[in-house]
């Protein structure tokens, strides 16, 4: 490992923390496992969000709870556990762009995805097909299989994977646009994620909600990338559905609950087909115990079970975080924080086999960079800069390693020493 200077200024990353200082002081930030710095420079946010100070004495709270007052918590905890999951909506909807009844945090991202889908993917006619770009997570691309087949459909026809042009590692909106005015009469949902997990590409939700509603197909977003990451107006754009996941940008723990999104035009629909248990009927005739369900006209009626509630603690704990510092803010400096990220690579990346497949222009992409590695193993690169710099990054095969700056605890330093450590790590072409 080289230890010379390289071209990048470190005071300059210094004087730019000094300036735009960020909330990293409120995140345990994990100890580096390499190099010679004592804190790990982390850009895994977009995989696993960090720790919040606050998370731990929130949950001992809850726990001291059950501990004191057994069953009776229920009613009688600090935080009664009967309508905790209610202390999670307002936060939810605010971060999202959504009204509370269109929002619940509940279940896991999938899950989520699988429950919306009873409702809202109901094939019929010629418009039976599923679209999803090609390069959609693996999950949903197995959840969006999975609904076909129990359909009875054949799942290589009946979904639709949108590829970027030959070329290109990015979808155009104009495509999608394009494909829904050719083929939509046979959509029956469009199903993408707003931010791409692998390029970080964030989607023009509002264009593509609109064409998709105008061709007749119903319109789902996953935002397990853009939650926390980017602005979001779900009601107002009329998406009709959205779910997302709380353990990245949310920094709610590995596996952490997931949030969903229900437009208020089908709040009310009793047509729509719906898996229910006890906590899809209002709360008022829970305890009843009646043999039919009264679901509210809210998105609260696609809950299931009774929700648990020492997972909720650090959902709340963390959007509570987010209502403080403020989307708005949060968003101005993560498109700084990337935007020198993204000048810093462009220092290290040309002569190096490494490109930014991340597009260009803030507007479509949240805080994600992606590199295409050209030589040698994308994993093998995440394990160097993580284990002789302090680097944590993430690796997916066969050629990517992604770099999230998250506004609320990354630094200019961070940034200054991904670049460094890449400059140092990946030779120059011969
Ligand atoms: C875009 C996207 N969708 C779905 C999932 C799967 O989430 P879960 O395991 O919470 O269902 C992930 C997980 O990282 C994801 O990034």
């Amino acid at each position: 490992m080289s230890t010379r200077p390289t071209l990048l200024d470190e005071e300059e990353a210094r004087r730019l923390d000094a300036a735009d200082p960020g909330h990293r002081e409120l995140f345990h930030i994990p100890p580096a496992d390499g190099g010679r710095h004592a804190e790990a420079a982390y850009f895994a946010g977009n995989s696993l969000g960090l720790q919040p100070r606050a998370t731990r004495d929130e949950l001992l709270a809850d726990l001291a709870d059950w501990q004191r007052l057994g069953v009776e918590g229920h009613l009688e905890a600090g935080r009664p556990w009967l309508p905790y999951h209610e202390l999670l909506t307002e936060p939810a909807a605010r971060l999202v762009g959504a009204r509370p009844e269109e929002t619940v945090v509940m279940n896991s991202l999938t899950v989520n995805l699988h429950l919306l889908m009873v409702s809202f993917y109901r094939p019929a006619g010629r418009r039976t097909r599923i679209v999803i770009e090609d390069s959609a997570f693996p999950s949903d691309s197995y959840a969006v299989r999975s609904q076909a087949r129990f359909h009875g459909l054949d799942p290589d026809t009946a979904v639709v994977r949108l590829r970027p042009r030959p070329g290109e590692s990015v979808l155009r909106t104009e495509d999608v646009l394009a494909f829904l005015e050719r083929e939509g009469d046979t959509v029956a949902l469009l199903l993408l994620g707003g931010v791409n997990y692998l390029t970080g590409e964030l989607m023009d939700i509002p264009e593509i909600t609109a064409a998709g509603r105008d061709a007749g197909a119903v319109v789902g977003w996953d935002l397990a990338h853009a939650a926390g990451n980017v602005p979001l107006q779900l009601h107002d754009w009329g998406v009709d559905f959205a779910a997302w996941c709380s353990y990245k940008y949310l920094n709610s723990g590995p596996g952490a609950l997931a949030g969903v999104f229900v437009h208020r035009r089908h709040l009310a629909d009793r047509t729509l087909p719906r898996l229910e248990g006890w906590w899809s009927t209002e709360p008022a005739t829970r305890f009843l115990m009646a043999p039919v369900s009264a679901p509210p006209a809210s998105a609260d009626a696609w809950q299931v079970s009774n929700p648990p509630i020492f997972a909720m603690g650090p959902v709340r704990t963390s959007l509570e975080l987010f209502d403080k510092v403020g989307m708005e803010a949060l968003r101005a400096r993560s498109v700084r924080l990337t935007g020198y990220l993204e000048r810093l690579l462009d220092a290290v990346t040309p002569g190096r086999p490494l490109t930014v497949v991340t597009p260009r222009d803030p507007e479509r992409r949240g805080c994600q960079l992606s590199l295409r590695i050209g030589r040698g193993s994308a994993a093998e690169l995440a394990r160097r800069l993580r284990h002789e710099h302090g680097v944590v990054t993430d690796a997916r095969e066969p050629d990517i390693v992604r770099l999230a700056p998250v506004p609320l605890y990354s630094t200019y330093h961070d940034c200054w020493r991904a670049a460094d450590a890449l400059a140092r790590t990946v030779a120059e072409d011969a």
